[in-house]
């Protein structure tokens, strides 16, 4: 059932707001100021974190180690899982492994759990279906309370992975004694933020859908972005390819000069990912260089930082949020902008050819 929506995507994008207040809900009961996750994740003596998924959930943990870094000092390690198996990862009794998948069905994932699970102290994983294999075979299963995801876009299922993996990353450095106490409280005041936030975002769909419509026209995209943002553009570049059919790529803005500057030219759309935050200086003198050769830019950004940019072709204004939780807000930007090109395109938005919802084989 569509409620209305003319397609599941539709429907769960719009979900989200609701999905990450009940994922909250779960974890961090409104009035308490703890996060309340299984006993016995031993995150106090683990002295690094592994984590494998594929496709988007892989985004998910990119993002997530850098809040393991930054608010835990936990060390990460991260793969997708169709290497991760067949890799000699160097692995110990001190290390958690962690697995996000959104249908716990994933082979490579629950193949690379099989792989690590003898070697580990403890294997984790997020999921979304609990009562999937990955969760099955995991000492401690987190849902993610999404609800059903019927588009193969994976959409609130990202989303609502990226707040437990934050909530996760939070628990991890009080129990490491790396976040004081009121860090930590503060940091679970801006999860809380959250539903507003993202509302807040998808109100800004009818501009992007305006916006989509010169990009329906591309050839190719691309995507910058840096630190935290730079997972959200490798995302939004994979949710353009799967539904839309364009080629999208996606770079860390410091990379530009590095090769990706050479495709610039005046047909190339540019989406660049870049709040207002310590990195923005330097994603927007990347981007000077791609208006520099009359690329067409896309900034997304918040109204200091389109303040701060000056003169950009096309821009879209976010509301301004904390920066941990900056990369849940901006996925709301990528998931529409891919829907709408897709849509102008006419494309099948909830059955992409040759894609299938749970990839159950290798
Ligand atoms: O069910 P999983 O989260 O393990 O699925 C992983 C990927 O297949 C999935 O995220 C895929 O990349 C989506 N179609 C992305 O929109």
């Amino acid at each position: 059932d569509k409620a209305g929506h003319r397609h599941f995507m539709a429907k769960e994008m719009a979900e989200q707001p609701a999905v990450l207040k009940a994922a909250m809900d779960a974890y961090a009961a409104p009035k308490a100021d703890g996060i309340d996750l299984p006993e016995g994740i031993a995150f106090a003596k683990a002295d690094r974190l592994i984590m494998v998924a594929c496709g988007t959930a892989f985004y998910a943990c990119q993002v997530a180690k850098y809040w393991f870094e930054r608010y835990a000092g936990l060390a990460v390690e991260l793969d997708i899982a169709s290497e991760f198996r067949y890799r000699d990862p160097v692995l110990g009794p001190s290390n958690l492994a962690l697995f996000v998948s959104q249908s716990g069905e994933t082979a490579d994932t629950l193949a690379a759990l099989r792989h690590a699970r003898p070697h580990v102290a403890q294997v984790l994983s997020v999921v979304n279906v609990p009562t999937s294999s990955i969760a099955r075979e995991s000492d401690v299963a987190l849902p993610i309370h999404a609800g059903p995801e019927i588009g193969v876009a994976s959409t609130k299922a990202f989303t609502a992975q990226l707040q437990v993996l934050a909530m996760l990353a939070l628990k991890a450095g009080l129990e490491r004694g790396f976040l004081s106490a009121e860090a930590f409280a503060a940091r679970v005041a801006e999860l809380r933020m959250l539903p507003g936030f993202v509302a807040q975002a998808l109100d800004r769909e009818e501009e992007i859908r305006r916006m989509s419509e010169a990009l329906a026209q591309a050839r190719d995209v691309l995507f910058l972005g840096r630190g935290v943002m730079y997972p959200l553009a490798l995302e939004g570049a994979l949710k353009l390819k799967e539904i839309s059919y364009i080629h999208a790529e996606a770079y860390a803005a410091g990379e530009l000069k590095h090769g990706p500057i050479a495709l610039i030219d005046t047909d190339l759309p540019v989406i660049v990912f870049a709040p207002y935050d310590a990195l923005f200086d330097k994603t927007v003198s990347n981007m000077q260089e791609v208006m520099a050769r009359q690329g067409k830019v896309l900034l997304i950004s918040d109204a200091q930082g389109l303040a701060a940019a000056g003169d950009v072709p096309f821009w879209l204004q976010m509301p301004t949020v904390p920066d941990f939780i900056a990369p849940i807000v901006y996925a709301v930007p990528a998931q529409l902008i891919a829907y709408h090109t897709a849509l102008h395109r006419g494309t099948d938005v909830d059955q992409p050819r040759n894609l299938a919802k749970s990839v159950t084989v290798e």
